[in-house]
């Protein structure tokens, strides 16, 4: 077994979204194998709860308020990091937004909303982070928290623009990977899609389906955060690229057998 954690203890993670769901999950798991997390998100009293919940662990969790949709706010929150708690190793891009709309009637406040915080704030944390690691010479480690429906169209109603900025996500995770590669970093990135986890993003319809959440026919939002371990916890000179989670049945989604 090659796979290690000891790399990264005492080392400077941010993670975006992390008062709850997929990213409080995945701070959790960092904190607990020995890592300095900062945790961003607009919910403060959600990320102090969890900074206390996590007071007793090898490593130590940040809780700092932020809103991925301003920049100037995302720019402030990486000053302090860096300033205050060391250089970045690493970065998952889990901060996700999911609003019900239509395209063809559809509000385009929540357009902007799910661009804003699924697609710019995610490369606005990037950009911050990649100047961070490259000018302290640090091969570090980026994580995009993508979806399934960032890699095909799956008929799941009212989720049309967030499908879209998934599928933009996809796209990022590759052209970051193409301009590494150009400059000979051993910065890596991994794009993680999960399926239907167990989280607040959902909407009740989807929750509700055949008893989802009762029958655990649903991935816990720690199944997400062990894949972020181990793509951390792999060699230096291993990269793993794409990790798709799902559960049995969910393959009938993606065979488009299930209506929803
Ligand atoms: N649950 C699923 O089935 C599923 C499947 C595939 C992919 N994903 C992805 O997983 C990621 C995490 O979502 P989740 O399922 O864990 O849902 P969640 O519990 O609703 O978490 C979303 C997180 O994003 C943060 N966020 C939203 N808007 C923000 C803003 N303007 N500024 C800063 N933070 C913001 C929220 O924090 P505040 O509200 O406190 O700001 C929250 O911490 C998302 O990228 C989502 O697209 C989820």
């Amino acid at each position: 077994m090659v796979l290690s954690m000891d790399r990264w203890v005492g080392k400077v993670a941010v993670v975006t979204g992390a008062s709850s769901g997929i990213g409080a999950a995945i701070a959790e798991a960092l904190v607990e194998q020995g890592l300095k997390v900062a945790g961003l998100a607009r919910r403060k009293d959600r990320l102090e709860a969890l900074a206390q919940k996590l007071s007793n662990k090898k490593g130590k969790f940040y809780p700092l308020k932020s809103d991925l949709t301003k920049e100037e706010y995302i720019l402030n929150t990486f000053k302090w990091i860096k300033e205050n708690l060391g250089t970045i190793h690493i970065l998952v891009n889990n901060a996700g937004y999911l609003g019900k709309t239509t395209l063809i009637d559809g509000d385009s406040d929540v357009w902007r909303n799910t661009f804003e915080v699924n697609v710019l704030g995610l490369c606005i944390a990037t950009r911050e982070a990649i100047r961070d690691m490259r000018a302290n010479d640090i091969d570090g480690h980026i994580i995009h928290i993508n979806s399934i429906v960032g890699h095909q169209v799956i008929n799941f109603r009212e989720f049309n623009v967030y499908i879209s900025s998934k599928h933009a996500v996809t796209a990022l995770a590759e052209t970051l990977r193409l301009e590494l590669v150009e400059l000979k970093s051993k910065i890596k990135i991994t794009s993680i899609s999960p399926g239907l986890v167990d989280t607040e993003i959902l909407p009740n319809y989807i929750t509700k389906h055949k008893n989802l959440i009762e029958e655990k026919q649903i991935i816990e939002p720690e199944n997400i955060a062990d894949a972020v371990v181990y793509a951390l916890s792999t060699s230096p000179h291993v990269q793993v690229s794409f990790v798709q989670i799902l559960l049995h049945w969910q393959n009938e989604i993606i065979a488009s057998k299930i209506a929803f």
